[in-house]
C-alpha cells in the first residue's frame, strides 16, 4: 500500500522561474523547478518524494534503455480567472496509464499515487503555470524499467516520476500531414494503442522523410494493407465530411486519446453526427478532390485541436478549406480552451482544481 503521508519534499534553493519568458514558451524545453518520483521495489511503491529538477543517476544497465519498457501520459494545468489550478482530465490519464503499463508488463500506478503527486508537485510549483493565451503547464508522468540486468525480462523495479513545464503551442501554425503508406506505426496485436515509448522513437524516421519534404508529420495507416488512415503520431485525427465529424475506430493500433474523446463527448453533446469506423484512404482524397472534406484537424493533448492544411498523397497536396471557414473545429477549439480554464460550464465534469 502506498503511504501517502509519505511524500517527502526537497525544495530548490532558488527558483528558476525569472530565467522564463512567459511570452515566447515553447514547447518541452523549459522545465519548472521540482519533479516528482517514487520507486517500485520488492512488490512495492515506495520512496515518494519530490526533489529539485534535475539530472538523475542510473545504472548504464538500465533496461529501460536497451529495451524500451517505459511508458508515458501528458496532461495539461490551467489557472482560472481566481488564480487557482486547474487540470483537465487527469482521472482519464491515470486510467490510460495503466492500460499502457499492463501491455508493457509493468506495475499498474495507484491512482492515490498519481494523483497526489501530481497534486503536490503542481501545489508546490503552481507559479510556472503560465497565463498567456495558448499556453498551461504540461505535465509529463512516466514510468520506466530500473532493474540493473540486460537479460531479457519484464524488470523487478520501475521509478515512476511526473515533471512539468510551461508550454505554448505544440505546433505553431496550420499542420502539413503526408498520408504514409509504406512504413508502419503500429499493427494489429502490438502497442499501437499503448502510450509506449517506443511508439514515438519508431515513427521518427518516417517522419523525418516526410519533414524533408515540407510536412509537419505523417497520417498513418493500417499495418496490414495500408489502406484505411490510423492516427497521426503526435495526435488523433478527424475529419468534417459533409455534415458528419468522422474519426477512426479504435483498436490495437491507435493511441485512445483523450482530446480525442473530449471532442468526441462535446459533438455529440452538441447533437452533431458522429462516427468512429474505418476511413478509407481512397475516400479520404476523392472527398479531399470533391469538396465534401470541409474540415481536418488533429486532436491531442499536447496539439490541443491542430488545424490541417493540406494532405499530401502520392504526390500531390490537397488543400483543405481556410481555416475561417471551418466551424467544427474552430467551435470546439474555443469550448475546450474556456473549459480547461474553467471559463465555461464543464457538463462532463472533466476539470479538476488541484
Ligand atoms: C501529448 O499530446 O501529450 C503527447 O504525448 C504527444 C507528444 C507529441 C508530445
Amino acid at each position: 500500500m502506498v503511504d501517502l503521508d509519505k511524500i517527502s519534499i526537497q525544495k530548490i534553493a532558488k527558483t528558476k522561474i525569472s530565467e522564463v519568458d512567459f511570452e515566447k514558451i515553447p514547447f518541452g524545453k523549459v522545465y519548472s523547478d521540482h519533479m516528482f518520483m517514487a520507486d517500485y521495489k520488492e512488490g512495492q511503491w515506495q520512496n515518494l518524494r519530490i526533489v529539485p529538477y534535475g539530472y538523475m543517476p542510473m545504472s548504464p544497465a538500465t533496461p529501460a534503455l536497451h529495451y524500451g519498457q517505459s511508458i508515458f501520459e501528458g496532461l495539461k494545468a490551467y489557472k482560472n480567472e481566481s488564480g487557482e489550478a486547474l487540470v483537465f482530465r487527469p482521472l482519464a490519464n491515470w486510467k490510460r496509464m495503466n492500460v499502457s503499463a499492463e501491455r508493457m508488463c509493468m506495475p499498474t500506478v495507484p491512482e492515490e499515487l498519481f494523483m497526489d503527486g501530481m497534486n503536490t508537485l503542481i501545489d508546490l510549483d503552481r507559479q510556472w503555470i503560465p497565463s498567456t493565451d495558448g499556453s498551461s503547464l504540461y505535465i509529463r508522468p512516466f514510468m520506466f524499467s530500473a532493474d540493473e540486468y540486460i537479460g531479457i525480462k519484464p524488470s523487478d523495479n520501475f521509478t515512476f516520476m511526473i515533471i512539468t513545464c510551461p508550454v505554448g503551442a505544440y505546433y505553431s501554425t496550420p499542420v502539413k500531414v503526408r498520408i504514409e503508406q509504406h512504413y508502419t506505426r503500429a499493427a494489429e496485436g502490438g502497442t499501437g494503442f499503448a502510450k509506449a515509448g517506443g511508439n514515438y522513437g519508431g515513427a521518427l524516421y518516417p517522419a523525418k522523410l516526410a519533414q524533408q519534404d515540407g510536412y509537419h508529420q505523417l497520417i498513418w495507416t493500417d499495418g496490414k494493407e495500408h489502406k484505411y488512415v490510423e492516427e497521426s503520431g503526435t495526435m488523433n485525427v478527424m475529419f468534417v465530411i459533409d455534415d458528419t465529424l468522422v474519426t477512426p475506430a479504435l483498436g490495437d493500433s491507435i493511441l485512445r486519446g483523450i482530446t480525442r474523446d473530449s471532442v468526441l463527448s462535446l459533438a455529440r453533446h452538441w447533437g452533431i453526427k458522429v462516427e468512429e469506423r474505418r476511413i478509407s484512404v481512397d475516400e479520404l482524397v476523392d472527398g479531399l478532390k470533391n469538396g465534401r472534406v470541409k474540415e481536418a484537424f488533429g486532436a491531442g493533448t499536447a496539439a490541443t485541436i491542430a488545424h490541417i492544411e493540406l494532405i499530401g498523397h502520392n504526390g500531390e497536396d490537397y488543400y483543405l478549406p481556410p481555416i475561417e471557414k471551418r466551424e467544427f473545429s474552430n467551435k470546439v477549439f474555443r469550448e475546450l480552451d474556456l473549459m480547461k480554464r474553467g471559463l465555461s460550464p464543464d457538463p462532463f465534469d472533466w476539470v479538476y482544481k488541484v
